[in-house]
């Protein structure tokens, strides 16, 4: 048995914030955000949206593309760091949303790979018999997780959500594997202090602003290309592969400079690469499925391709999928 993706779908805020936007709410140029990023735009939720509707119109899509019903939905895994609450999980909500009452559901916190953990989790109920059909979640509001006087970090992150469905099928396509991995001790360079066990609400908190968003950039580039570079070539040499067997690679869009970077290291080509940063900006747990919707709609995923998929995000944590289309 392998789970096969069957439909694919995705959302973006109809609200584009652009790099001139910026420009008037902290000391920036379009210029240095290009230049340090690849960025040109990103996505804003509406007021009255959160993660959850996001997720829930990217959950319908991919339902809709595969002809499956929401009452045949066995499981629904959603990777988010910006969950509509700190409980439930939001994948519930999303549960709720389309009606998909025979399934359980849960959210996987792993930051930017947040979807690669969420596939691998679905993929290993799938493979063990415990259910057919699984829909696989990003959804990121990290509009409402960024502090935005903050150009150190404002300027990257933009809000949307992605969606797979999942189908085990006794074929030779699907998702042929998943690496996982995490190191804890790297916590503070990327993380968002409050407001959980930790350091619970106070006013103090907020006024040291604890619920945003902290980064150190510069380590996080060079920790994150080169484990996206091991975690890639993990995934190729466990299965037999080069990177010249792929099709297309879908790494997470965290920036263009982390993907040239990458992408160099593994010896692929641009045309085998798959670039959307500029438009949406680093959406974490999404960006994975909305390329992957995105690559699917533009002709680029056809049967039989080999697609090879990697991500990092805070934690650290870090992994890659190899698929048969
Ligand atoms: N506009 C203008 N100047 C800025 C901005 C900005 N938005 N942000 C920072 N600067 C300034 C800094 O203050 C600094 O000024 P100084 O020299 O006077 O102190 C200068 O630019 C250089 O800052 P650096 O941090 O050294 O710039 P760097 O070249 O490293 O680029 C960046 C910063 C883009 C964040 C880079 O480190 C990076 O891409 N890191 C990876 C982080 C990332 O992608 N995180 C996402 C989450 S993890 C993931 O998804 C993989």
């Amino acid at each position: 048995m392998n789970a096969r993706i069957i439909g694919t779908g995705s959302y973006l805020p109809e609200r584009v914030m652009t790099n001139y936007d910026l420009e008037k709410m902290v000391d920036t140029s379009h210029e240095w955000i290009v230049t340090r990023t690849g960025i040109e735009e990103r996505r804003i939720v509406a007021d009255d949206q959160s993660t959850s509707d996001m997720a829930t119109i990217a959950a319908q899509r991919a339902m809709d593309m595969a002809g499956v019903k929401a009452e045949d939905i066995d499981l629904i895994v959603l990777g988010t760091i910006t969950g509509d609450y700190p409980w439930p999980a939001t994948a519930c909500v999303v549960q709720a949303n389309i009606g998909a009452k025979n399934a359980f559901a849960y959210d996987v916190s792993a930051a930017c790979s947040g979807f690669l953990y969420a596939l691998s989790s679905a993929n290993d109920f799938l493979r063990a018999g415990s259910g057919k059909k699984a829909l696989v979640i990003g959804a990121e509001t990290l509009s409402r997780a960024v502090d935005w006087t903050d150009r150190n970090t404002c300027v990257l992150f933009g809000d949307g959500a992605g969606a797979v469905l999942l189908e085990a099928q006794d074929s030779d396509s699907g998702v042929l594997s998943c690496h996982l991995h995490s190191d804890g001790n790297y916590l503070e360079l990327l993380y968002q202090p409050g407001f959980g066990a930790k350091h619970p609400p106070s006013v103090e908190g907020i006024e040291a602003k604890l619920p945003y968003l902290k980064m150190q950039g510069n380590e996080v580039f060079k920790v994150a290309v080169r484990s996206l570079t091991e975690v890639s070539n993990e995934a190729l040499e466990t299965n037999g592969f080069t990177s010249a067997d792929v099709a297309q690679f879908i790494p997470h869009q965290a920036n263009l400079r982390i993907l040239e970077a990458t992408t160099k290291r593994l010896k692929l080509t641009d045309e085998q690469s798959f670039i959307n940063v500029n438009k949406y900006g680093n959406t974490s747990g999404a960006t994975i499925p909305i390329a992957i919707d995105e690559a699917f709609h533009q002709g680029l995923l056809k049967e039989g391709d080999l697609i090879l998929s990697a991500a990092f995000g805070g934690g650290f944590t870090w992994g890659s999928t190899l698929i048969r289309w």
